[in-house]
């Protein structure tokens, strides 16, 4: 059942590529350079009405949306709020007719999730889920429904269901920005033609794990670690140290790297280890300048970078580099790496990788 691999997390890590082209499949028009949805019921005079997007969620499935509220704001404009389901219900949220709100649940049965869809609706927005399963609770509440196609996802720690919501997110960030006109047509071309070549640069991700095996091994006795990382690079950080607590027992914070200044740069001292996201062009001088503060106080730090910024090579003390891409696209690749190093440092530290102590896969109780 676990198709040789020793543990389900590694099988449905190493299932991505397949998930990713699955959930790409049957989603672009006969051109191949447009993004379509034939299901959704909201017509384009619909998606033009939207004033603004409330996305909820728990967990990864809230770090995706973290990812989705940036490509939506960046690509269509339209003003974007994501909150942790257990918060939306009870901070009085503005909610309209011209909101639409975006449930994105693995299970389509987490009870918090579905309270804050249920409360969305009630508030008279619109609603769409993003979901794993269909026929879920989720699924039937939502007027509309995309389907991330993982697969079943068994290991408690989720991981192809995280990838493929990210996947939705840029579809449907692309989907929108068309009907909204608000990148141009050569722009959307392209970015749907890279965001075609995924599913294989994650493939070359999973044939070379050996850095990233090698990587964890050193950080199996380590009694905290950060993630630190700007703009995109930040909630893929968040991710990846969720990961890594989960499973791992390993205490991290993920942190907004220019933010470290502002406090947990106490924390650090010599033999901390970082874990450094710069994939962001725009971004990496900026990052540079966190990374040698941190450097100052004694941290090892650990990049991750696209292959081709070479520089950060000068300022890391390990450099681990994803094939190229779009900086618009690197969250799907970078979160691979931290995703195998939550795995095997669990593996070292003799853990249950796939029913980590104290959490369930479905959270049905609010
Ligand atoms: C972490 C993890 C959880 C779930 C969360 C939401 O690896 O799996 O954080 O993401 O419990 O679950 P779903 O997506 O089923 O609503």
């Amino acid at each position: 059942e676990k198709g040789g691999f020793e543990h389900f997390m590694l099988k449905e890590i190493y299932e991505q590529p397949n998930a990713l082209q699955r959930t790409l499949l049957g989603r672009t028009d006969r051109t191949g350079r447009n993004i379509v949805f034939e299901n959704l019921g909201m017509s384009n005079a619909h998606i033009r009405d939207i004033e603004k997007i409330t996305i909820i969620a728990c967990g990864t499935a809230y770090h995706a949306g973290l990812v989705g509220k940036q490509l939506l704001e960046r690509l269509t404009r339209i003003p974007v709020d994501v909150d942790v389901a257990s918060e939306f219900r009870y901070r009085h949220p503005i909610i309209t007719d011209k909101t639409l709100v975006i449930a994105v649940s693995q299970s389509g049965e987490t009870a918090d999730t579905l309270a804050a869809l249920k409360e969305g609706r009630r508030l008279g927005a619109r609603t769409l889920a993003i979901t794993n399963v269909v026929g879920s609770t989720i699924a039937r509440e939502a007027d509309d429904v995309i389907l991330t196609m993982a697969g079943p996802e068994i290991s408690v720690a989720s991981t192809k269901a995280y990838a493929t919501q990210l996947l939705v997110f840029y579809m449907l960030a692309f989907y929108f920005a068309r009907i909204r006109s608000t990148v141009s047509t050569p722009l959307l071309e392209t970015y749907v033609a890279e965001l075609h070549k995924v599913p294989e640069l994650v493939g070359q991700i999973l044939e070379n794990h050996g850095q990233v095996k090698q990587y964890a091994e050193s950080l199996k006795d380590k009694s905290s670690l950060f993630f630190i990382g700007r703009g995109l690079d930040y909630s893929v950080a968040m991710e990846g140290s969720l990961k890594l607590k989960e499973i791992s027992y390993i205490h991290s914070e993920a942190y907004a790297a220019g933010e470290l200044k502002h406090g947990t740069l106490s924390l650090v001292e010599e033999g901390t280890s970082v874990i450094a996201l710069s994939t962001q062009e725009d971004l990496y001088e900026k990052m540079l300048g966190n990374v040698k503060e941190v450097k100052a106080r004694g941290a090892e730090v650990y990049g991750i970078a696209l292959a081709d910024n070479r520089t950060f090579a000068k300022s890391v003390d390990n450099l681990y580099l994803l094939p190229n891409t779009l900086p618009l696209l690197t969250p799907i690749i970078a979160v691979i790496p931290l995703q195998l190093i939550a795995y095997y440092v669990s593996v070292q530290r003799g853990n249950d990788v796939d029913k980590p102590r104290n959490l369930a896969k479905s959270v049905t109780v609010e």
